[in-house]
């Protein structure tokens, strides 16, 4: 093991991170937080043991080879693994690591943040507001859909759908879930289990994605399945872009299908599909699933006990490959 192993972080992470980092490690941070082409990276890999990425940086097939044999393990700053090509990182002997469980209470308030903001035209309203558009109070004003005690659908029921399960039963909301397997009683809370999306999507006044995406979630929320919710439904995305078809969603946004979406992530972020700009009903966010200050601090350290773990010849708790 080397004495003080020498990690390649892509990205500037928060002081305390990396404060930490600079105990334990020779670290070649990147203070000014440019983004790296895949040459940049592997240029500054060389003689790395270690590479603390994030999902900006695409770990594909070719860059995972084209890594120099130093790199032993690859510790990335996120939940979400998909910019990492596990199969060939584990054929190349790389451990790779997650920072799962720290992110899961954040990212289920932003998917309540995207139920209310775009059920309650959150936005209209802030926007009226700042641009002095405020004229009289009247009955009939900025009328938008009633969240309590409505049925919410979870597609993925996993630490964070069950998250977003619960802060949904603060709204008196009746919970309807669709995953690969039926959770226990106890996680289930009542919620009722769905063997099949399709089954469960007529049930939804709301709809919360909150499944990884792989490739047998892409495009999952196409035309066919849009036209399952019932009519008036709303969308809310904080897992992964790629689930969503955008071209359907639009199309359902604009015809009324649905009422409205709330929306973390896209596919292609930061280039989203430009349509989804114009359309009032939708509430749209730049991928603030985990910012928070205390998140963004506990998924660095949970990189670190990954590392430390690893150069320590222990199993890294959060190991995916
Ligand atoms: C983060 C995420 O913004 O962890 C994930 O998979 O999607 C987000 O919460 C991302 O990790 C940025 O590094």
């Amino acid at each position: 093991m080397p004495s003080r192993p020498a990690v390649l972080v892509t990205r500037k992470l928060p002081d305390a991170v990396t404060k930490r980092l600079l105990v334990t490690y020779k670290a070649r941070t990147n203070a000014e937080d440019n983004l790296y082409s895949a040459a940049d990276l592997l240029a500054k890999a060389a003689g790395a043991d270690a590479l603390l990425p994030c999902p900006t940086d695409k770990l594909t097939a070719e860059v995972i080879d084209a890594l120099p044999d130093s790199v032993r393990i690859i510790s990335t700053f996120s939940v979400g693994h998909e910019h990492i090509d596990l199969d060939r990182a584990r054929r190349r002997g790389i451990v790779v690591t997650n920072t799962p469980d720290v992110l899961t209470d954040a990212t289920a308030d932003i998917a309540l943040l995207l139920i209310l903001g775009a059920a309650r035209r959150a936005h209209e309203g802030e926007a009226m507001v700042r641009q002095a558009g405020w004229g009289a109070w009247a009955p009939t004003g900025m009328l938008g859909i009633h969240v309590t005690g409505k049925r919410l659908g979870i597609l993925g029921m996993g630490r964070i759908g069950q998250a977003v399960a619960q802060r949904a039963r603060g709204f008196n909301m009746t919970i309807h879930y669709s995953n690969r397997r039926r959770l226990p009683a106890e996680l289930e809370h009542g919620a009722n289990y769905h063997a099949s999306a399709d089954e469960m999507l007529p049930n939804c006044d709301f709809l919360s994605i909150n499944t990884p995406a792989t490739p047998e979630t892409y495009h999952f929320l196409d035309e066919r399945r849009i036209g399952l919710l019932p009519d008036g439904a709303v969308v809310v995305n904080t897992a992964r872009g790629t689930v969503v078809d955008d071209a359907a969603l639009i199309a359902a946004l604009k015809s009324g299908k649905l009422a409205a979406a709330g929306l973390d992530v896209f596919e292609g972020e930061p280039n989203i599909n430009p349509a989804y700009r114009p359309l009032t009903n939708t509430f749209l966010l730049p991928h603030l699933g985990s910012a928070t200050h205390e998140t963004r601090n506990a998924m660095g350290f949970k990189c670190l006990d990954n590392l430390d773990a690893f150069f320590a010849g222990r199993e890294p708790p959060d190991r995916v490959a």
